[in-house]
């Protein structure tokens, strides 16, 4: 099973389970980094109005091509109640290009099934979700078993 981990991570949190799944499923890693930069407080606010808007960003260049993969884990925060918008951005630039796609997402603590329920709308049914607050991140009080299965 060729496994390819995307993650979009503001903060580095889910960056660290992006690469923890990643070294489970020995698959390759793609980060997708905005050309809009949402670091530091006015991109905090930014973020928070272009996830509520489901704003589509233009993306610096990608390495992999998930069409080449037998499944796709995309992972991200939840912002503002959704998936954060370069996570939707990742998939509007990649339509069609998904066989199996499984989701994770990193939260302070809500959000989670809404944000599922919009990434679904831009791509396919996902076979798999995840969703972990940030302190189960930072802790690793989780388990990856059952997801990457
Ligand atoms: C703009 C913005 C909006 C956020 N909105 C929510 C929210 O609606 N619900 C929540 O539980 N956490 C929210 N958070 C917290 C993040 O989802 C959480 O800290 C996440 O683990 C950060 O992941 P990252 O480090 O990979 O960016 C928000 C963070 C930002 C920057």
């Amino acid at each position: 099973m060729k496994s390819l981990v995307v993650y979009y991570s503001r903060s580095n949190v889910t960056k660290k389970l992006a690469e923890d799944i990643a070294s489970k499923v020995s698959g390759d890693i793609e980060e997708i980094v905005p050309k809009v930069n949402y670091k530091g407080k006015i991109g905090y606010v930014r973020g928070g109005k272009d996830a509520m808007q489901e704003k589509i960003v233009d993306l610096q260049p990608l390495k992999y091509d998930p069409q080449d993969y037998d499944v796709v884990y995309l992972g991200g925060p939840v912002w503002a109640g959704k998936a954060a918008n370069p996570m939707i951005s990742y998939l509007k630039q990649n339509e069609g290009k998904f066989s199996q796609i499984k989701f994770f997402m990193t939260a302070g603590s809500s959000g989670f099934e809404s944000s599922f329920r919009q990434l679904e709308e831009y791509s396919v049914k996902p076979l798999k979700t995840l969703a972990l607050t940030t302190k189960e991140v930072i802790k690793e009080t989780y388990d990856l078993t059952s997801f990457t299965q």
